[in-house]
Formats: structure tokens, C-alpha cells, sequence
């Protein structure tokens, strides 16, 4: 999704907004492009590419000392990838930057035309600044306000006016913005990871209040004219950890971090040997009356939710539904205060998954979410969330979110057991004994990169593959499919074990890969069949399992062996393995692991 940087301070603007602008690379984008102060006034450079193209252009075309300005990296929503179509955008004394969707920006670009004013772009963003630069009449604050009123849709807007020289407006609906004021000068950015060089301590621009930047600082004003201090937030990673640390790829680094990440997850919610949510304001309150759950998120988000259903209706004994968010909020469901909705989300920013919340919200259900990072709409429009702390998760494809998004699942399951009285104390200890010890056998897989590496390398050329699993088996295959399709690109499908002779059986040919999950061990002779069936019709059967004793190694090409865990916490170790072998699979076709083609980090457009 589209990144945004402001910076007024003492320090070179461009220098300040393009290395922001680095930095928010992973987000996924198509275009870059700033605005800054010079003595002639605003000036815009903008270019398609890489952030590296605009840097060359803005050598070229400027040697203006400035130190304020405004940075964009677009990913297309409204209109192609053309320069024109870059941000920022300008209208009469106004230059803007803009992340989110106007949704009512054609009937506005009619009343214009209408006007004879014409845009120049195919953009929301551009009418944005017009409507904006519509409502100035020299007091930038008074303009901001009208013209939100007339805007519908989701924005953060970084915005300049050429007779307020050194400042910078912002104001914020549904997409995300960070401030700062350090000693440097003021920062404003969509995340962390652009702002942290500058200072670990920041705030969340509240909805609908515009902060106003200078060099000596930010002013948060409220809907009522009111200036108010929002609370003040730290991030305890240092640039350094939002670098890769010597891995190739963030991916790789990601996937590593998973012990860490679980470690630092659990650790705080553990209280002799019990798990413990006090501390992160979800008392057992929260269980009372609940007799239904829904989970809902996106792709892998959406995918750790069908773990946690798993062992929740295993301990709980109540129906828990796993809904795909952009489906679930147009499905008109069925929701009462008895119903306890749990969104997932990395980034919190997730457009349907916000949505998805704000539905559960607007018909009374208990709201909570587990989410990675601090601050975020996801996290603060819900009733209760329960953070991940796995550190930034810069790789589009998402590794350690996952784990310790089960890790929070399992931990919020055990809790909900023991309160309702489903478990005993000592079955819980046990249980987070069992969590705490994925730590470890993630550990050992992470040792198995060399033979996974050359397993995966099998793969290169493939261009369909399946995935195949039974229960927790079958919610793991999901979940190495979209693993494998968004980094290498090649084709896959994730199918119930149980399923494959009502069709699909009818694509094994030779040598087409099966990736076979058998870990559940009351299934285990039924896969095992499964397995029989594809290898027997020419299948390359490459078998990811815990039973290894149980199992001919003669029925398979290639066995990953887990170590000896419970069946039901099997996902925390599987899930390492279908991680590497997207990733070496990737990495033997030559791609870029960490920013696929057409995918962004963040999916905060719908
Ligand atoms: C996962 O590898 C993908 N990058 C994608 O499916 C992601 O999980 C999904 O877009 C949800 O993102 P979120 O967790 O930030 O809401």
C-alpha cells in the first residue's frame, strides 16, 4: 500500500524524505515521488519505479536547499501507473499525499468539469487537493475541515500550502499515520520503520484530528478546535532490526526471528506456568455469556484462524466459525452480544478486515484482535486486542506473524478453558508447558534449512503443485499454498487429503508434486492412503510428518521428519517447514523473496 513521509525540520528534506521513502519500500508500491519548499515556491519531482529512479530524477532536477517536505510511494489504485498519476498532487496553492480510496471522487471531478476545472491525473488524490485548495481562503486548518466533510472514503493526507512556508498539515480516516517531534525536526509517516531513525517514541495521529507539523513541533487539534496531547507510544526495535541482520532476504531473517517472536509473545502471559491476560486489559470478564466465536482476517491471517478454531472447539465445546473478511462483512451475518468476534491482523490496517470489525462492532459483539503492530485502526477499534510482539514483519509474505498469532490463539483458548472451567489448572499448565516447547522444535527445523533447501530445489520448474492434510493437516496445506504462490509463483492448491478422489485425483499425472501434511495422528493411516493413491498415479510425494516411526519411508520421495510434539501444537513446526520451502523454492527460480510482484505488504484499499 501507498507510503507516506513529511518531514520540517533543520536537516536536508530530500535527503530525509527519500531515505523515508527506502524504508517504506516494502510496502509494496509502483511510483515515488516528493515535494518540497524552495524559495520559488512548492516543487514536485515524481517518477514511475523505484524509489532509487526518483532519487536519480530529484538529482537531476533540483539543487534547492530545503528542509521541508512531503514523500510518496503510490501503489495504483485510481488510475495507471504513469507520472502524471504519482503523488504528490497539486491544486492552485495546495500539494497533498494521500493514502486510502475517496470513494465519492468522480461525483466531486463532475462539479469541477462542471466549473470548467479540469484534473490533470486519473487520481482520487488529485480531486482531494482540489477540493481542498476549493475550501482555501488562507486558513489551512478551516480548509482541511470543510473538505473532509465532503470527502467519503478512507485517507491520510500529508498536506502542503505554498503561503504557509515550513509546515505541514495532516488529518487521517482509516489509513494509518505516525508523528514525532524530535530534535531534528517534526516526522509524520504511515509506519514506524520510516519514523524509528529519527526517535522510538511517537504517537498515532487520532481520526479526524489534525496535526499541524513545524519545525519546533507538532500540534494535535480535535474536531472541536481543541489542541490535545495523544498518548505517547515506544517501539522497543532499532533500526537495525528493521534491516535484514545479515540474511538475504527479511523473509529469511522473519522466519528465524519465529522462536524470538513466539518467546516474546508468551513469556508476559505466562504467571506461574498459567496463562495470564490481565496485564493486557482482557480480564475473564470477557468469556461471560460468550457461546459462539467468529475469527476473521485475510489470506495468512485468515489461515492461523483455522488453527485456533481447531483447538478452541477442542477445549471450549462451542462453535467457531472461520470467516474470510472481505466475504464475511458483505455476508449480512448472523451476530449477537453473545458472539465473541476475533480479528487477525500483522498490520491492523487490513481494509477488510477493518471492515469486518467495524460490522462485528455496530451489532454489539465482544470485539477482539490480535494484532502485530502497536497503535494500529485494527487494534484500536476493537473492544480488546491482544498484541503480537514479533518485531516488524518487513517480508510481504507474512512468517512469523503467523506463528505467533497461534501462539496467542492457543494462550487465549487456554484461558477461555480454565475460566469456563473445561480445564483443569494443572491441564492448563500443561498446555502452555506444550506452547512454551514450540519454541524449542521450532528451533530444530530451523536447522533443517539445507535439506529442505534441496528438496525444494525439486520445485524449480514445477508449475502446479498440491498440498494435502487432514484437519490441522489440511489448515497447515492452506497455509503453505498461499506461502508457496506468493513468492515463487508457482501455481498450487491446497486440498482436503479426504477430497482428492472427488476430482482433483484426476490432475496427478507424473512427477507432479504433492506435499503431503500427516501429523494427526487419528487421521494418519487415511493420509497415509491419500498419499498412496497420488504416488501410485506418478505424483513426486514429498511427506511432512511426525509420525516418522509409523511411517515406510518407501511410500514417499522425499520425508521431513518434526520432532515428537503433540499432535495439536504440530502447526508451530510444520508451518517453519512450508515456509522454507517456499522460500528456497523461490529462491531456485531467482526471485524477489521479499517484495513479490503485485502484492503489498499492507492491503489497506479493499
Ligand atoms: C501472507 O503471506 C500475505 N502477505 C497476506 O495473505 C496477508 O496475510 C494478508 O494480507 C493479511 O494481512 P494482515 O495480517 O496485515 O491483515
Amino acid at each position: 500500500m501507498c507510503g507516506i513521509i513529511g518531514y520540517t525540520g533543520q536537516q536536508d528534506a530530500k535527503e530525509v524524505l527519500t531515505e523515508g521513502l527506502r524504508q517504506l519500500e516494502y510496502r509494496g508500491y509502483d511510483s515515488a515521488g516528493i515535494a518540497f519548499l524552495t524559495d520559488d515556491g512548492i516543487k514536485t519531482i515524481k517518477s514511475v519505479g523505484k524509489v532509487e529512479c526518483l532519487c536519480d530524477k530529484v538529482k537531476k532536477e533540483s539543487d534547492d536547499a530545503t528542509t521541508c517536505g512531503i514523500g510518496h510511494t503510490r501503489w495504483a489504485t485510481h488510475g495507471g501507473v504513469t507520472d502524471t498519476n504519482c503523488h504528490p498532487h497539486s491544486a492552485g496553492k495546495v500539494t497533498l499525499i494521500h493514502n486510502g480510496i475517496i470513494e465519492n471522487y468522480k461525483e466531486l471531478q463532475k462539479e469541477f468539469e462542471a466549473k470548467g476545472i479540469h484534473p490533470v491525473s486519473q487520481t482520487d488524490s488529485e480531486i482531494a487537493a482540489m477540493v481542498i485548495n476549493d475550501c482555501y481562503d488562507g486558513d489551512p486548518i478551516k480548509a482541511i475541515r470543510s473538505a473532509t466533510k465532503r470527502l467519503e472514503g478512507a485517507y491520510a493526507f500529508c498536506i502542503m500550502f505554498e503561503d504557509h512556508p515550513d509546515v505541514i498539515y495532516a488529518i487521517r480516516n482509516g489509513s494509518p499515520l505516525v508523528a514525532a517531534a524530535t530534535d531534528e525536526g517534526s516526522v509524520i509517516a504511515s509506519d514506524m520503520v520510516a519514523l524509528i531513525k529519527y526517535s522510538k517514541d511517537y504517537f498515532v495521529l487520532p481520526e479526524h484530528h489534525i496535526a499541524r507539523l513545524t519545525k519546533d513541533g507538532i500540534v494535535v487539534i480535535n474536531e472541536n478546535h481543541v489542541a490535545i496531547d495523544p498518548p505517547m507510544l515506544h517501539v522497543n526495535w532499532d533500526v537495525a532490526a528493521a534491516k535484514k541482520g545479515g540474511y538475504d532476504y527479511f523473509m529469511l531473517k522473519e522466519i528465524h526471528e519465529q522462536p524470538e517472536a513466539i518467546r516474546n509473545t508468551i513469556t508476559p502471559r505466562t504467571k506461574d506456568g498459567l496463562p495470564y491476560l490481565e496485564d493486557d486489559g482482557v480480564p475473564d470478564t470477557i468469556f461471560d455469556g460468550i457461546n459462539r466465536i467468529v475469527i476473521t482476517g485475510c489470506g495468512t491471517a485468515m489461515h492461523a484462524g483455522l488453527v485456533g478454531k481447531n483447538m478452541l472447539e477442542h477445549l471450549i465445546r462451542i462453535p467457531v466459525s472461520v470467516e474470510i473478511a472481505s466475504e464475511f462483512r458483505y455476508s449480512n451475518p448472523i451476530l449477537d452480544p453473545h458472539t465473541l468476534v476475533i480479528t487477525i491482523s500483522q498490520s491492523g490496517e487490513t481494509a477488510d478486515t477493518k471492515a469486518a470489525l467495524e460490522l462485528a462492532n455496530k451489532c454489539g459483539c465482544k470485539t477482539l484482535s490480535i494484532v502485530n503492530a502497536k497503535g494500529t485502526s485494527i487494534a484500536r477499534e476493537s473492544d480488546y486486542v491482544l498484541y503480537t510482539h514479533a518485531g516488524p514483519e518487513i517480508a510481504v509474505a507474512s512468517t512469523k506473524a503467523y506463528t505467533v498469532q497461534l501462539s496467542v490463539l492457543y494462550l487465549f483458548a487456554f484461558r477461555f478453558a480454565l475460566v469456563r472451567g473445561c480445564i483443569s489448572e494443572q491441564e492448563a499448565r500443561d498446555y502452555m508447558k506444550k506452547l512454551h516447547a514450540t519454541i524449542d522444535d521450532i528451533t530444530t527445523v530451523l536447522t533443517y534449512d539445507t535439506q529442505i533447501q534441496s528438496i525444494s530445489e525439486r520445485l524449480k520448474h514445477s508449475e502446479d503443485l498440491f498440498f494435502i492434510g487432514r484437519g490441522l493437516d489440511y489448515a497447515l496445506s492452506c497455509e503453505g499454498s498461499i506461502k508457496l504462490k506468493e513468492i515463487s509463483y508457482i501455481h498450487s492448491e491446497a486440498y482436503a487429503a479426504g477430497e482428492l478422489k472427488h476430482g482433483t485425483i484426476s490432475l496427478i499425472t507424473d512427477n507432479v508434486p504433492v506435499i503431503a501434511l500427516a501429523t494427526q495422528r487419528n487421521v494418519l493411516a487415511k493420509t497415509l492412503s491419500n498419499v498412496v493413491e497420488v504416488r501410485s498415479r506418478g505424483a513426486m510425494v514429498i511427506l511432512i510428518t511426525n509420525a516418522d516411526t509409523q511411517v515406510d519411508a518407501s511410500l514417499c520421495d522425499h520425508m521431513i521428519t518434526l520432532p515428537k510434539m503433540d499432535d495439536a501444537f504440530t502447526p508451530f513446526a510444520s508451518a517453519v517447514v512450508l515456509q522454507y520451502i517456499a522460500y528456497y523454492a523461490a529462491i531456485s527460480r531467482g526471485l524477489n523473496v521479499d517484495q513479490p510482484r503485485n502484492l503489498a505488504k499492507s492491503v489497506t484499499v479493499e
